[in-house]
């Protein structure tokens, strides 16, 4: 564990003070916007990051230009993602012409890494600041000294990779849904996977009290959230008062229809105790991800994920045998440095053989300062035509495993009407629309309600069915 990695609540109570001044110099009464790019730690972060800027004033809105306060959660997982984010940054110009008092700021992984930031000082001046993940709770200072136009650009940490990295608790925090919830059990990662990003602008692993985490979920199942995922870029090393399989087996025992699900499990320490605890709780959703990266044991080396094709079977194995109905998916990089096709086709092979309901598949992207970006490289026409390979094969082997929920009977929380159709997730997390019979009560069906649905079609990823009284 890091050391003093809780940020102190006075801390935090300083930054609330800065939030009240900034409500002062504001008025009150604006609006802020946030982009959210990259995975569910960024999801979670911008519900804090929009928690602040209630508290200094600003209401949330989906419309940027009318914005007083946009902010930038970045990712930098491949190259596509911060492409996405330069392009969009772009238009930030022309909203900060027609009206400077426009606070605009760029954070998330992006911001860890030196040469994105450079980038974003150069390119993009109309950029106020710019702070890192472990910086996240500061945003009102931050914002303060930007309305008072301090030329402050740039808050990080300044430490190294394997020091920085915090835990600030007590935010207050504005969630997207109010029946689907994120929770985070711990920060960073440790892993340094040879192709990864991450562990460079995450920092070192760190896990909240066990505690803090089981209020947090207790909380939201008593003000009716119904999907409740933890989150943790491997949630196997959580290291709080209790184990992570405790962890999950508690917060799965309060009072209430909801399902607890968890993201993400790294095959070399998911453990068989993980696996029994979700098979004997029915509020743990039966969705297991577990990336496997690639199905070729000297790429596994290569990649420093420690455990062997052999292994990774093994574990999906046993929780197909356990986990009755359960859903498996994965994540696969296609082009990895070196990768030949014999290799490639092994990947092909571990995929076909296990079958998964849900595939990841990427391409390879070098990341600087990873280990991979220094080996020898896949062109990137090998690269592609591989991941359509990959992709044609996992659209039959989805459609082929979907076919058996065909005619079965299934427990689905409601997304509500979307464009005149109902739509909703199952416990595997697949998508499925339905009807209702006539005389269905639609208050039932409502986003948020959890319902029976007779499962009537099954494609590849989508599911159809109707309501069942
Ligand atoms: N912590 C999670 C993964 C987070 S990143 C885990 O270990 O499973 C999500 C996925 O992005 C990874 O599983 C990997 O498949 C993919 N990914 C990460 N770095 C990548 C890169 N440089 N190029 C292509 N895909 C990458
Ligand atoms: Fe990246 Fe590996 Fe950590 Fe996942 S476990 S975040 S892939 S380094
Ligand atoms: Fe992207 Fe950072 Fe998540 S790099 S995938 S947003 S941890």
């Amino acid at each position: 564990m890091l050391k003093d990695v809780f940020v102190p609540q006075e801390d935090i109570k300083a930054q609330f003070e800065a939030a009240q001044r900034v409500k002062e110099i504001t008025g009150g009464g604006k609006k802020a916007y946030i982009a959210t790019f990259g995975c569910q730690q960024n999801e979670a972060d911008s519900e804090r990051l929009m928690g602040l800027c209630r508290l200094m004033g600003y209401e949330k809105t989906y419309i940027l230009e009318e914005a007083e306060l946009i902010i930038f959660n970045t990712c930098a997982i491949r190259e596509h993602a911060e492409l996405k984010v330069f392009s969009k940054a772009g238009g930030l110009r022309k909203l900060k012409e027609k009206n400077r008092r426009i606070v605009t700021a760029v954070c998330g992984c992006m911001a860890e890494q030196s040469h994105r930031r450079e980038k974003f000082l150069t390119s993009y001046p109309y950029i106020d600041f710019i702070f890192g993940t472990d910086r996240l709770h500061m945003l009102p200072q931050m914002v303060e000294n930007a309305l008072k136009g301090k030329k402050l650009k740039v808050y990080i940490s300044g430490l190294s990779h394997d020091k920085f990295g915090v835990i600030a608790e007590g935010l207050p925090v504005v969630r997207e849904s109010n029946y689907k919830a994120w929770v985070s059990v711990m920060y960073g990662c440790n892993n340094f996977c040879t192709y990864c990003v991450v562990p460079y602008v995450r920092g070192r692993e760190r896990s909240r009290r066990s505690a803090d985490v089981l209020a947090e979920v207790e909380a939201l199942v008593k003000a009716g959230y119904k999907d409740i995922t933890l989150l943790g870029q491997n949630v196997n090393s959580y290291k709080g008062e209790y184990s992570f399989p405790e962890l999950l087996r508690r917060a799965a025992s309060f009072e209430g229809d909801y399902w607890i699900r968890f993201m993400t499990s790294h095959p070399k320490d998911a453990s068989k105790e993980l696996i029994d605890v979700m098979a004997e709780n029915p509020k743990i959703a039966p969705h297991f991800h577990l990336p496997m990266q690639s199905g070729d044991n000297r790429i596994l080396e290569l990649m420093n994920r420690r455990y062997t094709v052999e292994q990774y079977m093994e574990k999906a194995a046993y929780i197909k045998e356990k986990i009755p109905h359960v859903a498996l998916s994965s994540d696969i990089i296609c082009g990895y440095p070196t990768e030949t096709e014999e290799e490639f086709e092994n990947t092909v092979k571990a995929v076909d053989k296990v079958g998964f309901d849900m595939l990841f598949t990427f391409v390879y992207s070098p990341r600087i300062g990873t280990p991979a970006a220094e080996m020898e490289q896949v062109e990137h026409k090998i690269k592609t035509e591989r991941f359509a390979r990959l992709s044609a094969l996992e659209n039959l082997r989805a459609e082929e495993l979907n076919s058996r929920f065909a005619g079965q009977t299934v427990k689905v929380l409601s997304d509500g009407l979307q464009d005149g159709i109902y739509k909703g997730r199952t416990g595997q997390n697949k998508i499925i629309s339905f009807t209702l019979p006539q005389g269905f009560d639609e208050e039932k069906a409502a986003a948020g309600k959890f319902l029976q649905v007779k499962v009537t079609k099954a494609a590849a990823y989508t599911l159809e069915g109707e309501a069942t009284e």
